[in-house]
């Protein structure tokens, strides 16, 4: 597994077989960073080995299941999607960013098992936390539809999510529909 920019070697990788590499600096979790990186870096692997934020995981690699789920610019993206480069000179938050009061209401009420998905769906959470009238109205099982859970069964990442609302004052309109458990699929 690469370790760093000097241990990638990607399609950037010139005949001599060095990585061309750039200088990056962008804001992360709210203080700036300038790091070399390779040209062809997914900022998922910037964050990870690069910017020693190893919260944000990688499931499929291929933006399906939403486990690299970062804030860029106030959008919620997959990070294995996004060539590094576009985050240059740009704003991005990470679970790392997450307040300590709000990862423990998130916590108490089974989020979480193996933990796979847990850092992008904290990750939509605390997007809507910023949010508070989508938040007010969204239905949270749709909205959490973009981050893949196999094991939770979603009520209990539904009930995480409705307890960090609670926390942050912010009333819940919308209608939480059943689990997948009614349905027999691994989206909520
Ligand atoms: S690892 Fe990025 S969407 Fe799955
Ligand atoms: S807790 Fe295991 S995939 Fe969600």
């Amino acid at each position: 597994m690469a370790n760093s920019a000097n241990d990638r070697a990607g399609p950037g990788a010139g005949e001599s077989g060095a990585t061309e590499t750039f200088n990056m600096s962008f804001t992360l979790n709210g203080a700036p960073v300038s790091r070399r990186v390779p040209l062809d870096a997914r900022l998922l692997d910037v964050l990870r080995y690069d910017c020693a934020c190893p919260g944000t995981k990688e499931g499929c690699g291929e933006g399906e299941c939403g486990a690299c789920s970062v804030i860029l610019d106030g959008l919620l993206v997959n990070s294995c999607l996004v060539p590094a480069f576009q985050a240059a000179g740009r704003v991005v938050t990470t679970v790392e960013s997450v307040a300590a009061d709000v990862a423990s209401a998130l916590n108490v009420t089974g989020t979480s098992q193996c933990g796979a998905c847990t850092p992008g769906i904290v990750m939509s959470i605390r997007w809507l936390l910023e949010r508070p009238e989508i938040a007010s109205n969204v239905d949270l099982r749709e909205f959490l539809s973009g981050n893949l859970c196999r094991c939770t069964g979603y009520d209990g990442v539904v009930a995480g999510a409705e307890a960090a609302l609670t926390l942050r004052g912010i009333p819940m309109r919308g209608v939480a529909r059943p689990g997948p458990g009614d349905r027999g699929g691994s989206r909520p």
